[in-house]
């Protein structure tokens, strides 16, 4: 009767929380594993679980002269990316949804994924995850158990979230008081993408996820808790859980202002979030601090303003194009103690990536000898994952329990042609229709097609939780008469000239942009009003020194009229095809 397996000689005793031990036995008893694990986050545990991956080869020593302390995990070549058309959101009811998201009933979804959980554990061990997303002491974090049978998941896991004793003391704590938690339950199962699913259930607050051991999909506290569920649990509780990075910008006269910025995946918020000022302006006194570069949960505070915490512990960067050059934040960060998935090698063992540098990499991504001829040698999704404590950068707000008070938001996405390098709007609802009104070439962080344009409101069209129409209605619903709320801003570093070529300079150049932005909170920049906000002219920019030619500008500042009002008409379907959408935000006609 009882088919709860023995704990392992490592392994802890469970929890005092009869509500958490009874999911536990449960999903035990259906997925039958050797052995159970309560992971308690210690480093010994860590050695332990390491030294056994590399054993079996799940993880690849890399040069430890170079990179102490670094791994690399090669992924099945199926398993490279986030599945969209695979992932889930099972409200109760099918409109609350939306068409933004895929739906099942939830009884149907939990039958079919329940199916494949079966069993699928013999011979293998369940880890017991407990991770707090947030400072641990954080009245504005969350709490979460994942169960996995991955150690690579449970690996990222401790570097990406608090994972361990000091979680499961604040879980316990909280179910004493009768909180809820969020559930999950991961298998990498067959890793056959025929059997896969990610499914949420944002009424229960569990995730089952089967199938897969990408980031996106098995690392449930990030896409799946922080966003999916937590933009349901937001909606019910009036705070945001966004896909947006947030940096502090000092200036020289040692002010910082917090601005948190939405980017689709792949489309600049690592970079921008550990931004290194051009020479100049660090010969001025200009800083930038790092607090997150994926995601941001906002409350209003008393006075009136959003505040802002991290929900996570770490970075799962994009690494192609990390370099030197473009984010050496990101590369210093990365020198030491993380863990590479599907990167490219050298003949001595140093991870490699398609705009690292000169070197050519003997080994592929998929530890094949090096071929140009088929393809990049990095995949063009290969990421690190490395605790945020290790960037220079790293702000010493960023474990605010409060959080950080956010003084501008900033959307933008991925666009050759039409939207100018940054505009302001011209008020709250005016921003929310900014976001929402969002669309950017897709990228390699989603298996599909890559470079074609398609909306992504607010960068989250993946990960939304629920009904797109409800969701721009509760973005407006923050504009209430004692709401101190940040401007809402617009940018795009990814305009082309005819020959393909970006027409700005981006990375740390991006701060010319941010200047204008912090001028605009202050009140000292100047911008003239257009159809689509307001936009700075050539001499409200500081463009010193880029040697920009004059063609470039106009094309990077002009706002194309006939342009805008075919993109109008082409957005109106899009809204119209979402339904509930706000007459506020609904294009001009
Ligand atoms: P996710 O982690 O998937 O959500 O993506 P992200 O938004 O953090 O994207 P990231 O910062 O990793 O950048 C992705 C790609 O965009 C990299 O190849 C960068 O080199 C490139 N990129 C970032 N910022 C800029 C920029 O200002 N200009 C240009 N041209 N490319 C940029
Ligand atoms: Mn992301
Ligand atoms: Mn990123």
């Amino acid at each position: 009767m009882n088919a709860v397996p023995q704990q392992g000689a490592n392994a802890t005793p469970g929890t005092r929380l009869a509500s958490l031990q009874q999911w536990v036995d449960e999903v035990a008893a259906l997925t039958r594993p050797d052995r159970v694990v309560w992971c308690d986050g210690s480093d010994a545990e860590a050695d332990t679980l390491q030294e056994a991956m590399m054993a079996d080869g799940t993880l690849l020593p890399l040069n430890q002269d170079t990179h102490p302390g670094c791994v690399l995990h090669r992924s099945h070549p199926d398993d490279v990316a986030r599945v969209e058309h695979l992932t889930f959101v099972c409200h109760e009811k099918r409109e609350d949804a939306g068409p933004n998201n895929h739906w099942m009933a939830p009884a149907e979804a939990h039958a079919k994924i329940d199916a494949l959980f079966e069993g699928c554990m013999e011979g293998r061990t369940l880890y017991v995850v407990p991770y707090c997303m947030g400072p641990i002491d954080s009245p504005l974090a969350r709490c979460g158990v994942e169960i996995t049978d991955s150690p690579y998941v449970v690996a990222n896991m401790r570097l990406m979230t608090r994972m361990g004793a000091a979680a499961l003391a604040r879980i316990e704590r909280e179910g004493a008081e009768g909180k809820p938690l969020v559930r999950g339950l991961h298998s990498t199962g067959e890793l056959d993408p025929d059997r896969r699913f990610i499914m949420h259930f944002p009424e229960e607050l569990v995730i089952k996820s089967y199938g897969s051991g990408y980031g996106g999909n098995a690392l449930l506290g990030k896409k799946c808790h922080a966003l999916r569920i937590a933009s349901h649990q937001a909606r019910q509780e009036g705070w945001l859980a966004e896909h947006m990075l947030i940096v502090g910008i000092e200036n020289p006269q040692g002010e910082v202002h917090y601005v948190a910025a939405a980017f689709p995946s792949a489309c600049g918020k690592t970079n921008l979030a550990m931004l290194i000022p051009p020479e100049s302006y660090r010969e001025q006194g200009w800083k930038v601090w790092t607090v997150g570069d994926d995601i941001c949960w906002m409350h209003p505070g008393e006075d009136g303003r959003l505040w802002a915490i991290n929900p996570e512990a770490g970075f799962f960067g994009v690494a192609p194009g990390t370099s030197e050059k473009s984010n050496p934040n990101a590369l210093h960060t990365i020198g030491r103690d993380t863990i590479f998935t599907n990167v490219a090698t050298t003949d001595d063992g140093q991870p490699w990536w398609e705009g690292l540098d000169k070197r050519v990499p003997t080994k592929d991504w998929q530890g094949r000898d090096f071929d140009p001829a088929r393809g990049p040698a990095a995949h063009p999704n290969s990421r690190f994952t490395v605790s945020a404590k290790q960037c220079p950068t790293f702000s010493s707000h960023a474990e605010d329990p409060q959080g950080v008070p956010i003084s501008a938001i900033v959307f933008g996405g991925r666009r050759a042609s039409l939207v100018p390098l940054v505009f302001e709007a011209r008020d709250w609802a005016h921003g929310v229709h900014v976001g929402a009104s969002m669309a950017s070439e897709t990228t390699a962080a989603a298996t599909g097609q890559v470079g074609v344009v398609r909306r992504d409101p607010m960068a989250m069209k993946p990960f939304c939780g629920y009904h797109f129409g409800d969701y721009f209605t509760h973005w407006l619903s923050f504009d209430r008469p004692s709401a101190q709320l940040p401007k809402i801003f617009h940018v795009n570093w990814f305009r082309k000239d005819a020959d393909g070529r970006f027409l700005w300079p981006g990375f740390g150049e991006n701060l010319r942009v941010l200047e204008w932005i912090i001028g605009r909170l202050e009140g000292t920049a100047g911008a003239r009003d257009t159809l689509i906000g307001r936009v700075p002219t050539a001499s409200d920019l500081d463009l010193s020194g880029l040697g920009l030619d004059p063609g470039a500008i106009e094309a990077l500042l002009e706002v194309d009229e006939a342009g805008y009002a075919e993109e109008w008409r082409e957005l109106a379907g899009f809204f119209e095809s979402l339904g509930r959408v706000p007459e506020e935000i609904l294009p001009p006609r």
